[in-house]
């Protein structure tokens, strides 16, 4: 199997997704490549030198560097700062962080700075899966798209829930949210990223239904998906857990963007 010359890879933000995603591109998917990074908590930990790693403190210096992709696993803030000119100037960028792309006016942006610069802004579907299938179906009209999120009650802490129920006295399962994708992004951004990978495959931020649940018989932070279209029905389910340097991200987050990058240098994509 051929590959297409990544011979550069950026990466925005040396954190658990960051950290985790270099070491199998390291190991396995590129390499021969040469590797740089923004990440100002980087700077004081010696990783970037002891990974061999070139960083710098602001997009110039990473533009001037002249990366051939660049991963963002940072944060909005990364999206909204230095996305777009990576964008701008022609370069390739996957993004984790795609809860972004509720803002209206950024996906604006970011669509305008891909088209001026020719460069291609990769999506990836982080902590959930299965969307190959609904982005196929919607070609045939989707009637009902649900997403289902599931944490145990103390999960929920540090959102909206924690003011209007008490988190620690939930013994059944509580719907703590019933809404929108757009109304669920705003309210609850730490579930952002994966309530915009089912609307932007789906039906979009304004017909994408939410639930979010405290739910006290789970361990686990579960993802349902239910479909209904034309093409007949789908459900996706996923019990994911934690990488081992951050609990509160979804190894399958990590994976999602090594596969997302494998598939770039790879002429044959399933
Ligand atoms: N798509 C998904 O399902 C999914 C799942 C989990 C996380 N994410 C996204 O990935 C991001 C990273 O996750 P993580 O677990 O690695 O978080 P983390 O907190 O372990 O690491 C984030 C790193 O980014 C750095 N950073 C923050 N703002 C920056 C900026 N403007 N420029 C450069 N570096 C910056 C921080 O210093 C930190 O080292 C999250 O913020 C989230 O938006 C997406």
């Amino acid at each position: 199997m051929s590959t297409k010359h990544i011979k550069r890879v950026g990466l925005i933000g040396l954190g658990a997704i960051g950290k985790r995603v270099l070491g199998a591109l390291q190991r396995e998917h590129l390499p021969q490549a040469a590797y740089a990074a923004i990440d100002p908590s980087a700077a004081s930990t010696g990783f970037a030198s002891e990974h061999g790693i070139a960083l710098f403190s602001d997009v110039q210096g990473l533009l001037d560097w002249k990366p051939d992709l660049v991963i963002e696993c940072a944060g909005h803030g990364a999206v909204v700062q230095v996305v777009p000119p990576l964008l701008q100037a022609g370069v390739d960028v996957v993004i984790a962080s795609i809860g972004a792309l509720a803002d209206k006016a950024l996906a604006k942006d970011l669509e305008t700075a891909a088209e001026a610069g020719g460069a291609r802004l990769i999506l990836v579907s982080g902590a959930i899966g299965g969307l190959d299938a609904m982005r196929s179906a919607r070609a045939a009209g989707l009637d009902e798209v649900l997403y289902t999120g599931r944490k145990p009650p103390q999960a929920w802490a540090g959102t909206p829930a924690e003011t209007e129920f008490d988190l620690a006295g939930i013994t059944v399962p509580t719907t703590i949210f019933r809404g929108t994708a757009a109304e669920a992004s705003l309210k609850f951004p730490k579930n952002a990223n994966v309530t915009a990978a089912v609307a932007l495959s789906g039906v979009g931020f304004e017909a994408t239904r939410v639930e979010l649940v405290a739910d006290p018989t789970v361990a686990k932070n579960i993802h349902e998906v239910k479909v209904k279209g034309a093409f007949g029905e789908l459900g996706i389910w996923l019990a994911n857990n934690p990488l081992p340097d951050n609990v509160k991200t979804s190894w399958l987050a990590a994976l999602s963007i090594e596969e997302a990058v494998s598939k770039q240098v790879l002429t044959t994509v399933f």
